[in-house]
């Protein structure tokens, strides 16, 4: 899960890095009460999950409250990198000296973390990377150790700070350090970290991503959760216990198990060549009890999917026989009643499968066409798909 900046911040306050005031606004009358709170110079900074916000004008210093009002009127609601903008954060407005960079990450490839150091920060740290990499520490850290203060210095040492800066640099990486080990983190960037006119680090811009596979271990990271842009169907399959993944085509696919229906989207996609180049537009797994329920809530969510066509249910019948899976097929259709609207091509095989075929055949549903294989079904919805195109 990735944080918008004003959650890397205040994860940041908890963990002692230091960091200036900052305030969440909606709308222009939140953001001008935050900087009349705050006072002073304050800057009214975009809350995207995407990089490059300053360069896209979503990052304005407001001298006045009336001037952080009008900034949120234009940043609200704007558009960066097909993120639309929600929220922004009123900050309180530093006196920056210099601007530096740091960095530490998951590096999966060499089983270890990296911290990335530069005393050239500020927007363009991609480029730097590319242009002169030299300019760019790259320091190796110990997972079991994490950043310690030995490799605090070193890392500040390779990004060539003077003396007098390093030693204040030292101890907010340390800190930074520790939200990433406790959080439970894959990455936490400063961009950029700053060194302001008093001599006073702060960490200005955070980026942090949590690794979801710890989430048991944090359960108040879930309060963290983004549900403004979280897709609305992979939150219903999410509370049903679906296994769904939204891909961009218009072949709807309901499987039993991760194997069959990942073949199941290579045969569709395939076959959808010869239609009118239809793609598969999601994965879903049904997994092995496939009760009446299940495949009610699978094809509620794939039916609530505007870009979906023509659905393919492709099962073989195993622990749950292809009679139970049928019967849930037209329980399902009965329970959704009008709003199932599109074409549904079921392919059966396995256990009980004449069963199972009969009693769709005696169902005679007008959504339904039966296919008696994988390819004749893929094929099916795909022509499906592309009538209704
Ligand atoms: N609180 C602040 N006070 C003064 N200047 C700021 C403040 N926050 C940001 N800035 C200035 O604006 C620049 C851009 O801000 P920031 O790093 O947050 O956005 P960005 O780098 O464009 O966005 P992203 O990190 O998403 O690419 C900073 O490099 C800094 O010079
Ligand atoms: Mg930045």
């Amino acid at each position: 899960m990735d944080l918008f900046e004003y959650q890397a911040r205040d994860l940041f306050e908890k963990h002692g890095v230091p960091v200036l005031a900052g305030i969440v606004a909606t709308t222009p009358e939140e953001a001008k009460a935050a900087a009349e709170k705050i006072g002073g110079v304050t800057v009214v900074k975009a809350q995207v999950k995407v990089g490059g916000r300053g360069k896209a004008g979503g990052v304005k210093v407001a001298k006045t409250p009336e001037e952080a009002y009008e900034y949120a009127q234009q940043i609200l609601g704007m558009d960066i990198k097909g993120h639309t903008v929600h929220r922004v954060m009123i900050a309180q407005g530093a006196d920056i000296a210099e601007e530096y960079y740091f960095s530490v990450l998951l590096d999966r490839a060499n089983r270890s973390y990296l911290a990335m150091c530069s005393v050239e920060g500020g927007m363009e740290i991609e480029q730097l990377a590319v242009e002169r990499p030299e300019a760019l520490a790259r320091v190796d850290v110990n997972p079991a150790e994490g950043i310690t203060e030995a490799k605090a210095r070193e890392i500040v040492e390779q990004a060539g700070f003077d003396a007098e800066t390093a030693a204040k640099v030292v101890p907010v990486l340390v800190k930074l350090g520790e939200v990433y080990a406790n959080e439970d983190a894959t990455l936490v960037e400063v961009n950029p970290l700053v060194k302001t006119g008093d001599g006073e680090i702060l960490a200005l811009d955070g980026k942090v991503s949590l690794d979801d596979n710890a989430e048991f271990r944090h359960p108040e990271h879930a309060e963290l959760a983004d549900r403004t842009t979280a897709d609305p169907l992979e939150e219903k399959a999410k509370e049903n216990d679906l296994n769904y993944v939204k891909l961009d085509g218009e072949v709807g696919i309901i499987g039993n198990g991760a194997g069959l229906v990942m073949s199941t989207l290579d045969v569709v996609a395939y076959a959808g060549e010869k239609h009118g180049d239809v793609k598969p537009a999601n994965f879903l797994d049904i997994g092995g009890g496939a009760s009446a329920e299940v495949m009610a809530a699978g094809l509620d969510v794939i039916l609530g999917d505007p870009q979906v066509k023509s659905v393919f249910v492709n099962v073989f019948g195993g622990i749950t026989a292809c009679d139970a899976v049928a019967n849930g097929i037209v329980k399902a259709l009965e329970i959704l009643g009008d709003s199932a609207t599109k074409p549904i091509v079921v392919r059966l095989d396995g256990n009980n499968v004449d069963e199972g075929r009969a009693i769709l055949r005696e169902a005679n549903h007008p959504l339904i066409t039966t296919a008696d294989t994988m390819d004749a079904g893929a094929d099916k919805a795909a022509e499906l798909a592309h009538s209704a195109k």
